[in-house]
């Protein structure tokens, strides 16, 4: 498998709070990477630290390497090629108070696509590989903010496809849904990785086992363990590991 990412000795600071502790990881392309561990151990801090989200936050200084195929994406990126690349999906679906279509288009026309025979394939070529389209084919001009949440939640996914990314981050994308729409996400996602490299942070240790090849545990911003998917709920290594995925804490 090709090496999509690799963090060299990553250091993250909020302030004086040391929230990621030398990190040190290589993420194949076209599979699927769980980040799991306790609330509050610096799941979604490594995972917004691969497209920079963090750069947003006062005060976080970052220290050590991240490769995305080679190249480094905080020395000499332009950051929005770099978010493009790496497209991202949050917690609780967040779609544009504008109509389903605009949600998707949003993206492409911002990076100057201007045709509307353009707008329009990508439109629903990006809504089918979400999942969604025959869902909302009939309503597209309809405001996407009367859509249920997994629908929502998959317009999300629609739309970060939109730009054409190489990898999609995913923050808990189904903690705020039902567990039917759950079950079409997690297909989705199953699905998307043929085309995508995909992290997802979850809570949800069966969804790590159903959904993902490989899996990293964090604590408290160290990573404890990572490794195939099987091997690590199967044969952990590392007594902590072995504590937090028969529920011994966290
Ligand atoms: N913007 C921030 N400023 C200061 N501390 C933060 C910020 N974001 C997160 N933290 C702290 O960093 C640690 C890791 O947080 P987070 O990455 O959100 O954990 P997780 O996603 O695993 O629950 C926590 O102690 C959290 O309070
Ligand atoms: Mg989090």
């Amino acid at each position: 498998m090709a090496e999509k990412f690799k963090i060299s000795n990553l250091d993250l600071y909020y302030g004086d709070f040391h929230a990621l502790k030398n990190i040190n990881m290589s993420i194949a392309s076209n599979e699927i990477t769980a980040f799991i561990g306790p609330s509050g151990c610096g799941k979604s801090t490594f995972l917004k630290s691969l497209n920079r989200m963090n750069d947003l936050v006062e005060g976080c200084k970052i220290t050590g390497s991240v490769l995305l195929d080679g190249e480094d994406i905080y020395n000499g990126m332009d950051v929005n090629i770099l978010r493009k690349r790496v497209g991202m999906v949050f917690q609780k679906p967040n779609p544009f108070p504008m109509s389903i279509y605009d949600n998707i288009a949003y993206g492409p026309r911002t990076h100057g696509i201007r045709s509307k025979a353009k707008l329009d394939e990508i439109v629903e070529k990006s809504l089918r590989d979400a999942a969604i389209w025959d869902e909302v084919k009939d309503r597209l001009k309809k405001s996407a903010l009367g859509m249920s949440g997994g629908q929502q939640q998959r317009l999300c996914i629609a739309r970060a496809l939109a730009v054409n990314p190489e990898v999609i981050l995913m923050d808990e994308p189904t903690s705020a849904l039902d567990p039917i729409s759950t079950s079409k996400i997690e297909d989705l996602v199953i699905e998307l990785k043929k085309q995508y490299t995909i992290i997802m942070v979850t809570h949800n240790m069966q969804q790590a086992v159903r959904v993902s090849d490989k899996t990293v545990f964090f604590l408290l911003g160290e990573v404890i363990e990572s490794g195939e998917t099987e091997r690590l709920f199967s044969v952990p290594q590392d007594k902590r590991t072995e504590d937090y995925i028969t529920g011994r804490f966290g």
